[in-house]
C-alpha cells in the first residue's frame, strides 16, 4: 500500500503538482489524502492519519514548495500526527517503512550560491529529509519538478510519467520482497 500526503492549498490553481497527481493516482493500493480537502479547517483527524500511515509501506509526501519547506497544513500534519510515543521516541509506527518525497519548486536555476535563493537546492533538503529519518523511515531519492509553474504541458506529463514508473518500480520491488 502506497499513501499519498498531497498538501496544495489551491489545487485549481495546480499545474505541476496536479500533473504529477493525475499521473499516479490509478495505480493499485495507493490511498490519496489530499489534505486542504479533507481538513480546509486545519482540524487534522490525527488517528486517521496514523492509521492510513499504519497501512502502508511507502509514504509519499507531494506538495509545492513554499518559503523552502512544506505548505502549512503539511506542517500541522507533521505536528499532530508524526507525535513521540507513535512515531518516534517510545513508538516506532513509522520504523523501515519507505518515504518519498515529491516537491515542486520555481525556476532551478535560481538555486545557487549567486542566484535568487543564495544557496544550492540540496541545501534545503536535510529539514524534509530529517523529518523521515527521525521517525526511522527509509529516505528514498526526492523527486523533484524545478520550474513546475512554468513548465510546458508536455514536460509536465512527462514528470508525471517518471514517478509513475518509480512507484511501478517500487510496487514490484515491494511484491518480490513480500513473497
Ligand atoms: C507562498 C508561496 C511560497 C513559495 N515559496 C517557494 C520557495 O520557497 N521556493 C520555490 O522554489 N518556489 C516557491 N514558490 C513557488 C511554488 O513552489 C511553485 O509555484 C509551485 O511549486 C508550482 O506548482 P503548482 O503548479 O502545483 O502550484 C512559492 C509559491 C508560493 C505561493
Amino acid at each position: 500500500m502506497i499513501v499519498v500526503i498531497h498538501a496544495h492549498p489551491y489545487p485549481s490553481r495546480s499545474r505541476a503538482c496536479a500533473a504529477l497527481l493525475d499521473a499516479i493516482r490509478d495505480l493499485p493500493a495507493i490511498d490519496i489524502r489530499s489534505l486542504y480537502a479533507l481538513y480546509a479547517d486545519f482540524d487534522i483527524d490525527a488517528r486517521a492519519e496514523q492509521e492510513a500511515l499504519e497501512r502502508a509501506a511507502l509514504v509519499v509526501w507531494l506538495h509545492p514548495l513554499y518559503w523552502y519547506t512544506v505548505p502549512a497544513l503539511m506542517k500541522h500534519w507533521f505536528d499532530s500526527v508524526l507525535v513521540g510515543g507513535w512515531a518516534h521516541g517510545t513508538g516506532a509506527a513509522l520504523e523501515g517503512k519507505d518515504c518519498l518525497w515529491v516537491t515542486t519548486s520555481s525556476a532551478g536555476d535560481a538555486y545557487r550560491v549567486e542566484g535568487r535563493h543564495g544557496h544550492a537546492f540540496e541545501a534545503f533538503v536535510p529539514v524534509v529529509e530529517q523529518v523521515a529519518r527521525y521517525c526511522g523511515m527509509h529516505w528514498m531519492e526526492p523527486h523533484i519538478v524545478h520550474g513546475g509553474h512554468a513548465l510546458p504541458d508536455a514536460e509536465l506529463r512527462e514528470h508525471g510519467r517518471k514517478l509513475r514508473s518509480r512507484l511501478d518500480a517500487w510496487n514490484g520491488g515491494h511484491a518480490a520482497r513480500r513473497d
